[in-house]
């Protein structure tokens, strides 16, 4: 077995962690609302209100920070009026993005709210841009957050909400540059100013608005952006009109015709797409150097509220409807993203999973047939990563020894890692990329002392390992038994293909 060395000094804590890196998305998408989340009040599936309890139980587990809703591309599509009132009256509209299926906003503000009441969660709302008005947007949020006899107060009480809610987060357009209205950058800055504006905080309730970003590694649009409003605005220290800009990333192995199969595939996609998902990082680095050249005090949030896996759909499941199966591949792609959110948690303020049930790389699959529901191998790193929320990242220089393997003309590094502290605790993250090679880690930990440690790994024996209803539990985390004391800190034997977590407790 060969060897590499971490070193960590757990004395030196830098930028914190922000727990909305681990939020998630819910889109109006073949099955994450209708059926994923919402069954209805007269469904035989447990639910309170419609919303389904055991999918609320499994997303408790993992104490989900944020909520991003309705979309996506449906959310420059929807009209939120719609899906207020008595249910039976409500308008339906054509989900011309996914399926081309009638919605019928059965789930619309009320339920989304009392979900996020349900799941402990922040309400992170989508507004449209792309098809809506600048008054409908201010609206929204007057009815959402507005606690006197305003006319959208009123509207809500008439609608059985005595109380406002509070909406944190606010995303002015999404994807302007496609499906949120095929917008050229400066077009939509314009706009974005504009609409932000009118996203007004009511009632105590400070909203962090972000406007809808780049696509991959368009620094151009991240550019333009910045350019457009004054990190200072607001006079306040914080940045204005807008908080926050987004981008998106999706890891595929093929093309957008082809993006290849969740669970059929070889060694070499196997490391295509953790390179893919490495690149993250060079990413964020990317636009983050753009974003330091307008605000290299880091008053604007990078808000990746979109990232995963996107693979072909299931065999014989709707190809508008985005349902993937969802491997230990999947598990390590999300372990070796958050490795990179951690790294730049001096700038990635929030980052949202696509999506939470049922879509792309979800936490949770339910079986439309029996309404089983299952964890996913990416459900596991959600919940054996959640010690990193609000904590202080830590550096980890790995010295020596980390193998890598070309791929597409990049060397990807077959070791990842990443670490944070709170209090008297430490959390270490080790991925082993090495499809095949078992690997020891030395964690060199210098700066504290060292108590006591415990560890957990998520590994399987097929690199497509998967839950499903027969075998809920294919991967899931074990006790890693192989972590000893040495001369530097701890030993850690790392198997092929698999992802750990080192919890330690330090002297106080
Ligand atoms: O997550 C699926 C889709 O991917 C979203 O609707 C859109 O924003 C992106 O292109």
């Amino acid at each position: 077995m060969t060897e590499t060395r971490a070193v960590i000094d757990l004395d030196l804590p830098g930028a914190t962690i922000s727990r909305h890196v681990y939020g998630h998305f819910a889109e109006h998408l073949g099955r994450c609302i209708y059926g994923g989340f919402w069954v209805g009040e007269d469904s035989d599936v447990p639910n309170e209100g419609g919303i389904r309890l055991d999918v609320v139980e499994a997303l408790r587990e993992l104490k989900i920070p944020n909520l991003r809703w309705p979309g996506g591309c449906f959310a420059d599509d929807y009209h939120w009026r719609d899906g207020i009132g008595p249910r039976e009256e409500r308008p339906r509209m054509v989900n011309s993005h996914w399926g081309d299926v009638v919605e019928d906003n059965s789930f619309g503000t009320h339920e989304f709210m009392a979900l996020c009441e349900l799941l402990g969660t922040d309400a992170y709302i989508s507004g449209n841009v792309g098809s809506g008005s600048v008054q409908e947007m201010s609206e929204w949020i007057e009815y959402l957050t507005r606690a006197d006899d305003s006319p959208m107060a009123a509207l809500r009480r008439a609608n059985g909400r005595d109380e406002p809610w509070k909406v944190p987060f606010f995303g002015i357009g999404n994807e302007a540059w496609g499906c949120g209205g095929n917008l050229r950058v400066e077009q939509f800055a314009s706009l974005a100013r504009q609409y932000s504006t009118y996203v007004r905080n009511h009632a105590g309730n400070e909203v962090y608005r972000i406007a809808a970003g780049a696509s991959d590694g368009d620094l151009h649009w991240t550019e333009v952006l910045m350019k457009s409003f004054d990190p200072l605005e607001n006079g306040d220290g914080k940045a204005g009109p807008f908080q926050g800009i987004s981008l998106h990333y999706y890891t595929m192995t093929g093309t957008w015709q082809d993006k290849g199969s969740a669970t059929e595939f070889t060694t070499d996609e196997w490391y295509k797409a953790l390179e893919r998902a490495a690149f993250m990082d060079r990413l964020l680095t990317r636009h983050g150097q753009v974003m330091d050249r307008y605000d290299p005090a880091k008053r604007v949030g990078l808000v990746v509220d979109e990232w995963g896996t996107w693979w072909n759909v299931e065999p014989g499941t709707n190809p508008g409807f985005l349902y993937q199966q969802n491997s230990l591949r999947d598990a390590l792609v999300a372990s070796v993203h958050f490795d990179a959110f951690h790294r730049h948690a001096d700038r990635v303020v929030m980052a949202n999973i696509a999506q939470t049930v049922n879509v792309l790389q979800a936490m949770l699959l339910t079986d439309p047939e029996t309404n089983a529901l299952v964890r996913t191998p990416t459900f596991h790193v959600f919940a054996m990563n959640a010690g990193h929320h609000d904590a202080a990242a830590l550096d980890v220089h790995l010295l020596g020894g980390v193998p890598t393997r070309p791929v597409d003309g990049a060397d990807l590094p077959l070791v990842s890692a990443s670490a944070s502290t709170k209090g008297d605790t430490a959390l270490i993250s080790l991925t082993n990329l090495d499809a095949e090679q078992a690997r020891t880690v030395v964690l060199d930990l210098r700066g504290r002392d060292v108590v006591d440690h415990t560890a957990r790994v998520l590994s399987a024996d097929a690199l497509n390992a998967h839950n499903t209803p027969e075998r809920p539990d294919a991967v899931a985390p074990v006790v890693l038994e192989a972590v000893r004391k040495h001369q530097r800190g701890l030993e850690v034997e790392l198997p092929a293909h698999s992802y750990a977590t080192v919890e330690l407790t330090l002297a106080g």
